[in-house]
């Protein structure tokens, strides 16, 4: 009979995998990250609570492999991982790693706390990015329920979301800035729509829309980067989505015909907004 192991064992044996982790993931590090500043981009984003975090939706089997960087952000960093689905298949996933040691801190706070759903955490530094994590957690469940394509979110665990990857054969679908529109009427009709059923759908406004935020598969639009996104009681949702709103002209004045701001943003809030 095999005896139950002794909790020492145990943590010998967590830290054993864990040190393996560690191992392969400064070993990507190496592969991708050839300059200083990288390296230490890599180190940051890597600590001690992020590589437990790791090794436990790994555990979880959430995901199985950390494949290469996909984005080095100001805030966070996206990698591709290998994941089995519920059928068994092997698939990509993409893992968004929202750096401890370097987050934009102020920015989060100002976003996170006067958004009602988590406006009672406890305000130390950790806590927010968690709160922040969880965040984009809830905005994209609740923006694919209300039909809004964007990445199906599979988990999130203290600073690390993992969800759906957007791409193929390992290689992400574009931004939209990367890959123009070929009809852009069309497409900036599209980019409307999206806002529009985002607000009415999902009650939700993006808060960072632009075309670094949309990805394009064959001339359709997918919204990604929802962390920031707040719910219309945000004191600040109003002049979110008239921003949004005017990213969205900006990016496509050069290419279409765009409609007025204040005709769009009225359209989308409704005539109730102004009767208030
Ligand atoms: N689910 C995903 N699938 C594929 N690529 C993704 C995914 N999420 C993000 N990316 C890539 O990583 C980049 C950064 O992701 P984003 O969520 O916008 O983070 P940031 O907060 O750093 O802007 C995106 O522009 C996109 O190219
Ligand atoms: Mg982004």
């Amino acid at each position: 009979m095999r005896s139950t192991p002794k909790p020492r064992d145990h943590h010998y044996e967590n830290l054993n995998r864990i040190e393996r982790l560690d191992r392969k993931i400064q070993d990507i590090g190496s592969k991708i990250h050839k300059d200083e500043d990288s390296r230490k981009i890599t180190c940051e984003v890597f600590d001690e609570i992020t590589l437990l975090t790791l090794y436990k939706l790994v555990n979880k089997k959430i995901i199985n492999s950390m494949g290469g960087s996909i984005s080095t952000g100001k805030e966070a960093n996206v990698f591709l991982a290998g994941r089995t689905d519920n059928d068994g298949i092997e698939t990509g996933a993409a893992v968004k790693i929202y750096r401890l040691r370097t987050g934009n801190f102020t920015t989060m706070s100002e976003y996170i706390l006067g958004d009602p759903r988590f406006s009672n955490i406890r305000r130390t530094h950790k806590n927010i990015i968690f709160a922040w994590t969880k965040k984009e957690y809830s905005n994209l469940t609740r923006a694919r329920e209300a039909g809004i394509p964007c990445p199906k979110p599979f988990a999130f665990e203290r600073n690390i979301l993992i969800m759906e990857f957007l791409g193929k054969n390992d290689v992400p679908y574009p931004q939209i800035r990367q890959k123009l529109p070929q009809k852009p009427d069309e497409t900036y009709q599209d980019a409307i729509d999206l806002i529009r059923d985002l607000y009415q759908k999902a009650k939700l406004v993006h808060g960072d829309l632009s075309e670094y935020n949309i990805l394009t598969d064959h001339g359709s639009l997918i919204l990604i980067d929802m962390a920031q996104a707040v719910t219309p009681e945000h004191p600040k949702a109003y002049n979110f989505l008239f921003r949004d709103i005017r990213n969205i002209n900006r990016f496509f004045a050069p290419m279409c015909k765009t409609t007025d701001e204040h005709k769009l943003f009225h359209n989308i809030v409704g005539e109730k907004f102004f009767e208030m």
